[in-house]
């Protein structure tokens, strides 16, 4: 999936630049490019999960990566925080090469992480989590900020001194998220949020996206349920064995007999 401008008369390759100045289809006009993974590869030993991936995000969009389980999007976003650096390819934040960067530098320069399975630290109450969360910061709005992770999830400020081991997985999948957004992060990593959650719970924290989203956070969103995946997001990336294979705005991808055949269950 090249990013790359079509040349004067050329067939245009997929995603459509839809007349925006060769940007990407779903893509607004003017946007910076705030995350730009070229190309990466990326093992576990001597076995290959990215054959190659490439993606861009924009300041201020919801883009979402969506594929089969082992596509290799929980990989991408490991590579993309350090947890996994790519062997090959390069990952650009705000212009400037993390690939090569430790775990906590990248996560000092604005990217955090809500991870697959939910993994909050078991023994530790809702507000030690939260807290862990700003471990890279040491400015004074920390409380405060604990309080609007509150306002978005009420839930947490009435389980605050409860381990967070023994909580529902809904209130742990609040906890992760709530526990990435105290880093501050202007880029938020979610990995399948909705996993293995009634749907009254995937709704609210849909909404809690949505209204992260409206304040200004840029989010990169793994799913592998399509649905909710591309409701919310501008744009959308298919992953396929360690590479992507289809990417557009996502009402394009909606509407795309592919996507829905495989991924939307139509
Ligand atoms: N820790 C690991 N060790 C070995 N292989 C792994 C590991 N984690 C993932 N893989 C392999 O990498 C590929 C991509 O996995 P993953 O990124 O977790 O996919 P997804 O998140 O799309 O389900 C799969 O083939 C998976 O089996
Ligand atoms: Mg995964």
């Amino acid at each position: 999936m090249s990013e790359q401008t079509p040349e004067p008369g050329a067939v245009p390759a997929t995603p459509a630049t839809s007349g925006n100045g060769g940007l990407p289809a779903g893509v607004k006009p003017g946007a910076t490019k705030i995350l730009e993974v070229n190309d990466i590869q990326t093992y576990y030993g001597s076995i290959q999960a990215l054959k190659g991936v490439s993606l861009d995000v924009y300041e201020g969009e919801v883009v979402t990566m969506i594929g089969s389980n082992g596509a290799g999007k929980s990989t991408t976003l490991r590579s993309i925080s350090g947890l996994n650096p790519p062997k090959v390819g390069s990952i650009k934040f705000r212009g400037k090469e993390i690939s090569g960067l430790a775990g906590h530098q990248i996560a000092e320069l604005g990217i955090a992480q809500s991870p697959e399975g939910r993994r909050v630290f078991p023994r530790m109450t809702v507000l030690e989590n939260l807290e862990m969360g700003a471990f890279i910061r040491n400015d004074s709005q920390i409380r405060s900020d604990i309080e609007r992770v509150y306002e978005l999830f009420p839930r947490l400020k009435e389980r605050e001194k409860q381990k967070g081991g023994t909580m529902s997985g809904g209130e742990q999948q609040m906890l992760a998220i709530g526990r990435a957004l105290m880093a501050n992060p202007k880029l938020l990593l979610l990995d399948e949020p909705s996993l293995g959650l009634a749907p009254v719970i995937v709704d609210r924290i849909y909404e809690v996206v949505r209204e992260l989203n409206s304040r200004g956070v840029t989010i990169l969103l793994v799913e592998q349920n399509a649905n909710y995946a591309l409701d919310v997001s501008n744009r959308g990336y298919v992953l396929e064995t360690g590479r992507v294979v289809l990417s557009n705005d996502s009402t394009s991808l909606r509407t795309d007999p592919e996507v829905q055949k495989a991924y939307l269950g139509t």
